[in-house]
This record gives C-alpha cells, structure tokens and sequence, in this order.
C-alpha cells in the first residue's frame, strides 16, 4: 500500500467523542516508550505526525489518524508506565479496556513488544485479557535495529513460547526498526488486506 495521506483528525478523552466508527481501524499499544509513535510516523513517513518523546508517558490521549482518506491508525497512551500513580493506571485500564471492548470499526490491535527485552509480564498479560475478550491481535516487535538480529530472534522465540501457556496457536508478528522502516511494507500490506476483504 502507498500511504498517499496522513491527516491528524482528533485527541480524545472519551469515548463518546471519537470520529464515527465507520471507518477501518488499527490501534496501536504497548509499553510505555515501546516505539508507538514513532512507528506510525515510520508507516505513515510523516515524521512529526506522532508526537514521540525520550519520556516514557508522552502520548496521553487516544489519537486518531486517517490514512488515504480511508482508514485510521490510533495511537494511544502506553501502559506500565511506572511512574504514573495507582489511580492514573486504573483510569488508564478502564478507559483503554473501554475502547478497545466497545470499538465496533476496531479491525485489529497491533501490540508493540520491545525485542530487545525477554517476555515482560505486562505485554503477556495484555495479550491474554486480548485473548479473553478475543479480540483480534498481532505482535509489533520494535526497534530491532538496537541490537542483532540473532538477539531479536531469540526474543521472540521466547515471547511466542510464553504465549503459548495460554494460546494454542502464537499469533501473527511482524520485526520492525522505526530507524531503518524495517517491517514497513509487511504491515501496510497486511492492514490493505484486511481493508480490501
Ligand atoms: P509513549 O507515548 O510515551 O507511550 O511512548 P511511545 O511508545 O509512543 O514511544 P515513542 O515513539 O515516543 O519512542 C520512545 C523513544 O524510543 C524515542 O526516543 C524514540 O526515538 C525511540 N525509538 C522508537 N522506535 C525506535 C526504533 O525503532 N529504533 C530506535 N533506535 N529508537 C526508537
Ligand atoms: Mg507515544
């Protein structure tokens, strides 16, 4: 696919707010500082699209973005941002888990894992309340040009191991680098496929 427009439509903090769901859309999650945002300004080859940030925290909103006049991407907040207070973490549980429960135009959640790091609790979790609700999911392996690709290798070989105490099968998963746009045109070609059928 030929991302020939990026527009930022709206930042939300309700649900009740956000653009009609009549639309396809893929949202974009994982850990706090995991690489959203700079990936959907990599896929989208807008650079400041989404805003990104050495912080981990920086994307507090749920965002939407329409692609081609056709589809949006969301970036939204990251979880497991240790900082954040017990308070903020369950508004953040209540509202995502909100969204993504309710979201009718919701076609896929893409969930950013850091491959630099062994299976973290937090992503297998997430990926299992995903499971439970079975919504539909793949795996976003980031910034893989940070190390080889023998250890990125290795990590995932471990996350997929780790989700199979719960899943028969281990879902679909894509290595990217926001760097090198490494795993770009795998995952515009997979989200035109799910459009166009
Ligand atoms: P929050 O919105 O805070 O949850 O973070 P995020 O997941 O949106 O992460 P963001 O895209 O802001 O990136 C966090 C940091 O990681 C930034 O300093 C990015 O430059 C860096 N980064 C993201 N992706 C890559 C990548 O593929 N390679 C390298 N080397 N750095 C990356
Ligand atoms: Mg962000």
């Amino acid at each position: 696919m030929i991302v020939k427009s990026a527009e930022f439509i709206c930042s939300n903090t309700q649900i009740s707010k956000l653009p009609p769901p009549v639309k396809p859309e893929y949202a974009f999650i994982g850990r706090s500082n995991v690489g959203k945002s700079s990936l959907i300004n990599m896929l989208t080859a807008k650079k400041g699209l989404a805003k990104t940030s050495q912080t981990p925290g920086k994307t507090q909103l749920i965002n939407h973005f329409y692609i081609n006049d056709n589809w949006y991407i969301v970036d939204l907040p990251g979880y497991g941002y240790a900082r954040a207070s017990k308070t903020e973490k369950a508004k953040w549980d209540k509202f995502i888990h909100n969204y993504l429960d309710k979201r009718e135009s919701l076609q896929c959640v893409m969930v950013l894992v850091d491959s630099r790091l062994e299976p973290q609790k937090i992503d297998l979790e997430f990926c299992n309340w995903l499971g439970e609700r079975g919504l539909s999911f793949v795996l976003v392996f980031t910034k893989a040009d940070k190390q080889s690709s023998i250890k990125t290798d290795q990590n995932i070989a471990k996350f997929k191991k780790a989700l199979l105490a719960t899943f028969e099968e281990s879902p679909q998963y894509f290595v990217t680098s926001s760097e090198t746009q490494l795993g770009r045109e795998e995952i515009l070609a997979f989200i035109d496929n799910i459009n166009n059928n």
